[in-house]
């Protein structure tokens, strides 16, 4: 099923030129992996042509299509800046944020795909059940815990070299795309993932904590880092540039230091 969004019933062969601002449009094809589990048994690839300009976005068309062909489309997303965390999936195969991946950036002489991330359960389209995702991040104790209080009126002081020690792992935004592109977290759903990991180093390695061993202890479990096969899968996908192999690196020869 095909569905225009442009005016015209006839895809423009050229990018036309918008008369009131001169930009360039192109008509591109989205092929979105649909699922309604109220309809649909399995779920169902649709395509959409979009009128599109270089600058928009991957979130831009989804909003099209859901704005203007079909408000039943399904897709997380609120800060539209690579902040909030919300809107991972997996654009041409690869996962990605929608609200930072550039039309100019992909290939729109051929269709682009969109669908969910994997490994998580299927709730609708393009959204899946975090709950597993977030409950091992839980897990992992993601806060500071410290054995006594700050001097009375003072902050917990920190060297900037004991900052820079864990100063990558602080930028996670828990979009889960590391989580979502590790193959042994699709074959093992127990397995805590990346980010939980890339969490977990976030306060093992700060020196203010007092729960370092407490989180090795948990990540020397079975479903922990020794999961982890090293196909920087993660790493990649990552939209905040987190070195998330290094990471989990870094977590292993801690547990191994003990
Ligand atoms: S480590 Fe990167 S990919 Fe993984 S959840 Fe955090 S921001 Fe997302
Ligand atoms: S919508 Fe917030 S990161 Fe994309």
């Amino acid at each position: 099923m095909s569905q225009a969004i442009v005016d015209s019933a006839e895809a423009p062969a050229e990018p036309e030129v918008t008369a009131d601002t001169g930009i360039q449009s192109f008509l591109v094809t989205f092929i979105v992996r649909r699922f309604d589990p109220e309809v649909d048994e399995e779920p169902r690839w649709v395509d959409y042509d979009v009128e599109m300009y270089s600058t928009d976005r991957v979130l831009d068309a989804l909003h099209k299509i859901k704005w203007e062909v079909d408000g039943s489309l399904s897709f997380r997303r609120s800060c539209a800046h690579g902040i909030c965390g919300s809107d991972a999936m997996r654009i041409n195969g690869r996962n990605r944020l929608a609200c930072k991946t550039l039309i100019k950036d992909l290939d729109i002489s051929r269709p682009i795909y969109v669908e969910a991330i994997k490994g998580l359960p299927l709730e609708k389209d393009l959204i899946v059940d975090m709950e597993p995702f977030f409950a091992s991040y839980r897990e992992v104790q993601p806060f500071l815990i410290s054995n006594s209080a700050p001097e009375p009126g003072k902050e917990r002081v920190q060297s900037i070299a004991n900052r820079e020690i864990f100063d990558d792992t602080t930028k996670c935004i828990l979009c889960a795309a590391c989580t979502s592109s590790c193959p042994v977290f699709w074959t093992d759903g127990q397995y805590f993932g990346p980010a939980a990991i890339v969490n977990a180093h976030r306060f093992i390695f700060d020196s203010r904590d007092d729960a370092g061993d407490v989180r090795l202890d948990i990540l020397n479990d079975k479903e922990g880092v020794w999961r982890c096969r090293t196909t920087f899968n993660c790493s990649e996908a990552c939209p905040r540039g987190i070195q998330v192999t290094k990471a989990i690196a870094e977590v292993k020869q801690a547990v191994l230091r003990g």
